[in-house]
């Protein structure tokens, strides 16, 4: 019995002993208690935030990058008589072609801007003898006339495509 006993003490001296000598090999690492490092990687994390952020709201308003760039300057060089002559005409035009003659899909109105000059005069001739007929533009055709189509179709021809 007593000698049962001192084999059970000595074996568990032995795991005691062992488990000690393995738990004195564990590296300790003090990079998780490196409060400069944790600062700095918090840091560019943040900044990372930041800039996901600006990039969220860049892709949400768009469309202020745009009118700030429709502001910088003329649209056309108005350099001609004939240039000027339509730039007034196409003021008529705006509410359903847009100021840069992209088109607007709530009016049902293609984009024409940067159209080539010959095919928007032929448009505007045929439209108004009916050739081609375009009920909702009738009414601003029928103030054209002479040169008016080649004017028009000069300035729209040089606006942006
Ligand atoms: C009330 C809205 C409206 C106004 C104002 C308007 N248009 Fe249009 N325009 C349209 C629609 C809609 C069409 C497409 C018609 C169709 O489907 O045939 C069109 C088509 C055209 C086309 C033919 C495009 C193509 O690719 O075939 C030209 C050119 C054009 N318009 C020029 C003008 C000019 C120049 C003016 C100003 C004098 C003008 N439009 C004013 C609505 C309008």
């Amino acid at each position: 019995m007593t000698r049962l006993v001192t084999f059970g003490v000595v074996l568990i001296a032995l795991v005691i002993a062992i488990s000690f000598d393995k738990y004195k090999n564990v590296p300790v690492s003090n990079e998780q208690f490196d409060i400069i490092k944790k600062e700095a990687s918090h840091k560019a994390h943040l900044q990372e935030l930041k800039e996901l952020e600006e990039k969220r709201l860049a892709l949400l308003n768009p469309v202020k990058e745009e009118e700030a760039a429709v502001e910088e300057g003329p649209l056309v060089v108005l350099d001609t008589p004939q240039l000027v002559h339509g730039s007034e005409l196409y003021k008529a035009c705006v509410v359903c072609h847009g100021k840069k003659g992209d088109g607007k899909k709530s009016q049902n109105a293609p984009k024409i801007g940067g159209q080539m000059a010959w095919y928007i005069e032929k448009q505007l001739v045929d439209m108004k003898s009916e050739a081609r007929v375009n009920k909702v533009m009738m009414p601003y055709l029928k103030k054209l006339e002479g040169n008016d189509f080649k004017d028009l179709a000069a300035y729209i021809s040089k606006l942006p495509w």
